[in-house]
């Protein structure tokens, strides 16, 4: 019985899940299954979009055969050629002779290699931006070679604007009736299995992934259609944006993966350790025995985290086989900027610690610590200290700095703290601002916020991880907030945060010096409260840093009211200044005078000097080509750009990163 699934009204889902599947392309287990998407179009032609495994031919033939009904089957458009989508071509096109082949040249040439038949008499062969209109739909074919075999390619529709993506956006996972990814937690409960699925599937092919995702990037895209998984109709760009960061080999979040080797437990029994310091100093782990976890899983996890620990016995004078494989499949891989600890163990000759680096260090920016740790047997005493250091090392690079001067709990003076400095606190803009080794520093934020009302009170400021202020407030272990008000002018944001305090002195010709308890400063003018503020409590949220303090000087400096975030954008963000009109007409090269529109009456006479339209000449507005861009909501900066930010881009003016920017043309 067919089992189908409706895209749109004239697109059906044809394709199957496998849920009998052990491992895909006999290596990646699949315990979830894996799906073989094929989509039936049926406008004035039909159009068949891939075919599916072997495994599930019997289903999909049903499926083709009833969304058919009684129409035949014009075109079978191939996008990828491995046996996954390609296995039951040969039956399909038996069933329905008068299908042509829709496909590329190299596609071509496989089908001759896999099926032995040559289908050029039935083949449409198509390259690079050819199209195919079938109706109402007109399909544009974009190669995208690599992704995953060299013959793949895509198809865009310029009608509906959907995107069959071949293997790229693919997850593995059955889709248990969960067609599309918005009918599921897609970023809860499945993105592991679609990470897993791209670091193996194509994630040697990072620049082969940009060079398509650029392509893609100029193109709106409504759904998108790949070969495997979920189809996406919405947040089409949150799923882009995982792509973008996969490709780039960027790690997606600052943490550990430890690995390791163990043959008796003892080189276990050091990563445990390792393990428990690093969770102590507030690390984030994801741990493997590489003799239980198949290395899919552990690669994938090797793109997605910052920093890799291998820890493995030596083994027949080299290291330990399912260590060994693994590093092989994580070069195979091709990752790359990844920082990495090496602990080995050998109990006379150990040499496992040098060849996992040897396996690694070919690898493009793979950095090395100095702090390897070498086992003989087993971890001898006085060694937990090696560890030690070496979980201080990683964690320096991964957890925000404790605040150095956060020691016993901040007594605020008697009557430093007037009450009613924090009724000034809204979903407002401050200045925050701190000092180090006699520099003071300073930005703008939009996040203070009374976090306790009790003794002490507690504030919670969250910035920007990468901007200088928040790692210079991480030193000092104290910050002030100037909470702003509606008369701060424009000037002052862009002093404090269009520049960086890394190259800028912000205060620099301020005409003021006004200082707190504490040593630092505040803003004196524009402002109606400052609070100080003692570092209790950092917290790393990823792109920000979050700090909890406890309050420890507070005072009212002018009863002006606050100056809330949308106020800052309504009345004191600049408008940007409509570029004047310019209208077609006709210019008299006489005397100047111009006649407004687009036709000039072949019996006009100028006014003026009473020439004829032959002494006039037409002049027609050029059309502004409108420059694609990202803006920075923030700041207001604008980053000409066609596809998207790279994933780590901050903004040159204000250091907001990409999440701050929205699409814009200008
Ligand atoms: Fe899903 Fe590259 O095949």
């Amino acid at each position: 019985m067919y089992c189908t699934r409706k895209v749109q009204n004239d697109l059906i889902w044809v394709g199957a899940d496998d849920r009998r599947l052990v491992c895909f392309e006999g290596v990646y287990g699949v315990p979830d299954g894996v799906s073989y998407n094929a989509y039936l179009l049926l406008d004035e032609k039909t159009v068949l979009f891939d075919t599916v495994d072997k495994a599930v031919y019997g289903v999909f033939l049903e499926n083709v055969a009833h969304a058919l009904g009684e129409r035949k089957l014009d075109y079978l458009v191939v996008h990828h050629m491995e046996p996954d989508h390609a296995a039951t071509q040969e039956l399909l096109l038996s069933r329905y002779p008068e299908a042509k082949v829709v496909c590329n040249a190299k596609s071509l040439a496989m089908m001759k290699q896999f099926m032995g038949c040559d289908l050029t008499e039935r083949a449409i062969v198509v390259k690079e931006g050819d199209t195919l209109e079938t109706g109402r739909h007109c399909f544009r074919f974009l190669m995208a070679p690599m992704v995953h075999w060299p013959e793949v390619m895509m198809s865009y529709d310029e009608t509906d604007k959907l995107l069959f993506s071949a293997d790229a956006f693919g997850s593995f996972g059955a889709l248990n009736g969960r067609l599309f990814a918005d009918e599921t937690d897609f970023f809860a409960e499945d993105i592991d299995e679609a990470r897993r699925y791209y670091t193996n599937i194509v994630g040697k092919y990072g620049p082969q992934v940009q060079a398509i995702l650029k392509k893609a990037g100029k193109l709106e895209i409504a759904c998108l259609l790949p070969l495997h998984g979920f189809v996406w109709r919405s947040h089409v760009g949150d799923f882009v944006e995982k792509y973008l960061l996969w490709s780039s080999y960027a790690p997606e979040e600052k943490s550990v993966l430890l690995a390791y080797a163990s043959v008796y437990g003892h080189t276990e029994n050091a990563a445990n350790i390792l393990a428990c310091m690093l969770c102590e100093r507030g690390v984030r782990v994801r741990m493997y025995d590489t003799s239980v976890t198949p290395a899919s899983y552990i690669v994938s996890d090797a793109f997605r985290c910052s920093h890799l620990v291998f820890a493995a016995t030596t083994y027949n004078a080299g290291v330990f086989v399912t260590m060994e494989n693994l590093l092989h499949d994580i070069a195979a891989h091709n990752l790359q900027g990844r920082k990495v600890a090496l602990i080995e163990n050998g109990s006379w000759a150990a040499t496992s610690g040098k060849i996992m680096r040897e396996l690694l260090a070919p690898l493009k920016n793979m950095e090395f610590y100095e702090q390897s740790v070498s086992l003989k047997s087993a971890l001898a005493q006085g060694q937990e200290e090696q560890l030690a250091a070496l979980a201080d090392a990683i964690a320096s690079e991964i957890v925000p700095a404790a605040p150095a001067q956060a020691a016993a709990p901040a007594v605020p003076a008697p009557d430093a703290v007037d009450k009613k400095a924090f009724n000034k606190l809204t979903y407002g803009v401050q200045v925050l601002t701190t000092r180090v080794d006699g520099k003071d520093y300073g930005c703008i934020i939009n996040s203070a916020c009374q976090v306790a009302s009790g003794e002490p009170k507690k504030l919670s400021v969250s910035v920007i991880a990468k901007n200088y202020t928040s790692e210079m407030i991480a030193k000092a272990g104290k910050f002030n907030v100037s909470i702003l008000t509606e008369e701060a002018p424009y000037s002052l944001f862009q002093r404090f945060g269009f520049q960086s305090g890394r190259d800028t002195d912000k205060f620099a010709d301020l005409p003021y010096e006004d200082r707190t308890a504490n040593g630092l400063r505040y803003i004196p003018e524009y402002t109606n409260a400052v609070l100080s503020c003692e570092v209790i409590e950092v917290k790393d949220l990823g792109a920000s840093v979050l700090f909890i303090a406890d309050v420890v000087e507070a005072k009212v400096l002018s009863g002006d009211p606050s100056c809330s975030y949308s106020y800052y954008h309504a009345h004191i963000k600049p408008k940007k200044n409509p570029a004047p009109e310019q209208k077609e007409c006709w210019v008299c090269k006489i005397c100047g005078y111009v006649y407004e529109g687009a036709e000039l009456p072949d019996d006009f006479i100028c006014p003026l000097c009473k020439h004829g339209k032959d002494d006039f000449e037409h002049v027609v507005p050029v059309q502004k080509q409108k420059q694609k861009g990202w803006v920075c909501t923030i700041c207001g900066h604008f980053e000409p750009c066609e596809g998207e930010l790279p994933a780590d881009y901050l903004c040159p003016l204000c250091k907001h990163p990409r999440e701050d920017f929205e699409r814009a043309e200008r």
